[in-house]
């Protein structure tokens, strides 16, 4: 089971970077094949169909790609004014729209179909950016993901993590794990890996 692990934060600091990867390391140890994805890596700009019309960038045709690869996904989401970032709105705009002439990508829903998908929020705040959380998840069931039940909203996200980046508190560990579990379960059966 391939597993794909971003975070809707390029802060240097960012506390969901941080979080994506320990659900990355506990996706690994639970036997997937994980691939984190730094949204900073990718070269995208704001959206905008008369830039689109020039030709999709080089680098959106590669986020769709992965996005396809990946029957799992684990999305880390900070939250801005309680809701998502601009940053995920962007990376998952481009990500839907079709690519004009070019019959692989002529449907936007495409990359995100059948996809089973976790989120996982972390702020701060006592909410632990929960709000972010009700805001993507309608989107990505528009777009046809199939959502985990189970979510979890770190609150306190600064003092929560040690210097190597590790979550320090057993409760935080369990409330992640249960979601990177939980993806893992249901993307092997809606994708055709035996039941275990
Ligand atoms: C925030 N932040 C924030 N936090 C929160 O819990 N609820 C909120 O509504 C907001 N709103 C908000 C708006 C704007 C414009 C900014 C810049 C910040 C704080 C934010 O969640 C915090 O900076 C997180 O640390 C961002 O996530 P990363 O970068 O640490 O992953």
């Amino acid at each position: 089971m391939k597993t794909l692990v971003f975070a809707g934060s390029t802060r240097q600091q960012s506390f969901n970077r941080r979080l994506a990867r320990e659900a990355a390391a506990m996706a690994k140890a639970a036997g997937s094949e994980v691939t984190l994805l730094e949204l900073a890596e990718l070269d995208i700009p704001m959206y905008n169909a008369d830039l689109e019309a020039r030709g999709t960038p080089a680098d959106v045709l590669r986020l769709k790609r992965l996005l396809w690869e990946h029957p799992a996904w684990i999305i880390c989401s900070p939250e801005y004014n309680g809701s998502y970032t601009a940053l995920l709105k962007n990376t998952i705009d481009w990500a839907s729209s079709p690519v004009v002439g070019d019959p692989e990508w002529t449907d936007g829903v495409k990359p995100f179909r059948g996809k089973v998908v976790g989120i996982l929020s972390a702020s701060n705040g006592r909410l632990g950016g929960l709000r972010s959380q009700s805001h993507l998840a309608p989107l990505l069931l528009n777009l046809e993901c199939w959502l985990a039940p189970r979510a979890y909203a770190l609150a306190g996200a600064a003092s929560a993590f040690d210097d190597q980046g590790t979550l320090t508190d057993a409760a935080h560990q369990s409330g992640v794990r249960g979601v990177v579990e939980q993806v893992l379960w249901a993307a092997k059966r809606l994708h055709g890996e035996p039941a275990v």
